[in-house]
């Protein structure tokens, strides 16, 4: 078993509505314990400056998971940054992803990713699936957030506790779920056709302009419009939306509907540090909201 002192970890991370770099967070505190210094990346439509992985001793690969893939947006990214030097070759590349559910179609979801890591020079070490509230289709009650943000934190500990012993798993992944995920890239066409049709409300929106800032893509941009004949700045939405779902759940006054998933729309932001100091919510599942829940969850907590 491989022991390590003081290494420095870099960590490439997606994340639409922030569920994933709070997991980062996590890790980054836990990697803290065994002298694991790690390095957070927020992935943006800004190609420069991408740190280069050959100055670190090992590197993760987080996303989150939408329509049982790894987000093109995100594979992109990963596909531009500098391949390992030969003296770096099989530096371990560590893998965690996020989502709202633990069906098993998700398994998959990092097929690609393990593809082009390889291509770069990287061992594929791990894919942690960490579960994180939905940001699209509806709200968990506040105690399923809060269970799934404990347990998130567990594995972390996990994760850090595995990368410390520099245990590394062989991936593979079921066929039959790979095609399944393959089927389901067709949310990649449904993204750019839907991108332009994202509409902000005039009437809510106050032109603060917050939804074109925290886009990751740079898909949005404030342009001068004529609203009942008053002169309004306003987000126009282009083609390049990766549907993260960051501009219409961060939007201050709900203003923005998401195309055709305006249907799915959650709007607001789960504030984490609230919701685990609220000591009236409670963190286990014997709360009655949480138990309705439990089936879907129960082979996930069991197994992991
Ligand atoms: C377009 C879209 C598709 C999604 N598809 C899935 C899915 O297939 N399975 C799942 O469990 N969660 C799915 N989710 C939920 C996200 O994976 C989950 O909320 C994740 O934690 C979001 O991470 P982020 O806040 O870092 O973007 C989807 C979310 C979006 C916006």
């Amino acid at each position: 078993m491989d022991t390590f002192n003081k290494k420095k970890a870099i960590a490439y991370i997606f994340s639409g509505t922030g569920n994933t770099f709070a997991a980062g967070e996590m890790l980054k505190q836990s990697l803290s314990a065994y002298s694991i210094d790690l390095d957070l990346y927020k992935i943006t439509n800004d190609r420069k400056n991408i740190p280069d992985p050959n100055d670190y001793d090992l590197a993760f690969f987080a996303y989150p998971i939408h329509a049982f893939n790894s987000p093109q947006f995100f594979l992109r990214f990963v596909k531009q940054i500098p391949a390992l030097q030969p003296e770096n070759a099989h530096m371990p590349a560590y893998i965690f992803k996020t989502s709202g559910e633990p069906f098993r179609p998700n398994n998959a979801s990092s097929f690609s990713l393990c593809r082009i890591l390889r291509k770069k020079g990287f061992d594929a070490a791990s894919d942690m699936h960490m579960l994180m509230p939905y940001n699209i289709m509806f709200r968990y009650p506040k105690a399923m957030a809060k269970q799934m943000y404990i347990h998130t934190h567990h594995m972390a500990d996990v994760l850090a506790k595995e990368v410390s012993e520099g245990d590394k798993e062989k991936l593979s992944f079921n066929p039959i779920t790979v095609l399944w995920a393959y089927l389901l890239r067709l949310q990649w066409f449904g993204a750019w056709v839907n991108g332009p049709l994202i509409k902000a409300k005039p009437a809510l929106c106050t032109s603060c302009g917050k939804c074109a800032k925290i886009c990751p893509a740079g898909n949005i941009q404030m342009i001068q419009k004529n609203v009942n004949g008053e002169v309004k700045l306003l987000p126009k939405f282009h083609a390049k939306c990766t549907m993260c779902m960051n501009c219409t759940m961060n939007c201050p006054t709900g203003a923005i509907n998401p195309g055709f998933l305006t249907p799915w729309k959650v709007n607001g932001a789960w504030d984490f540090e609230k919701l685990m100091a609220d000591d009236s919510i409670p963190d286990n599942w014997t709360d009655n909201e949480n138990a309705r829940y439990f089936k879907l969850f129960r082979n996930y907590y069991r197994n992991n």
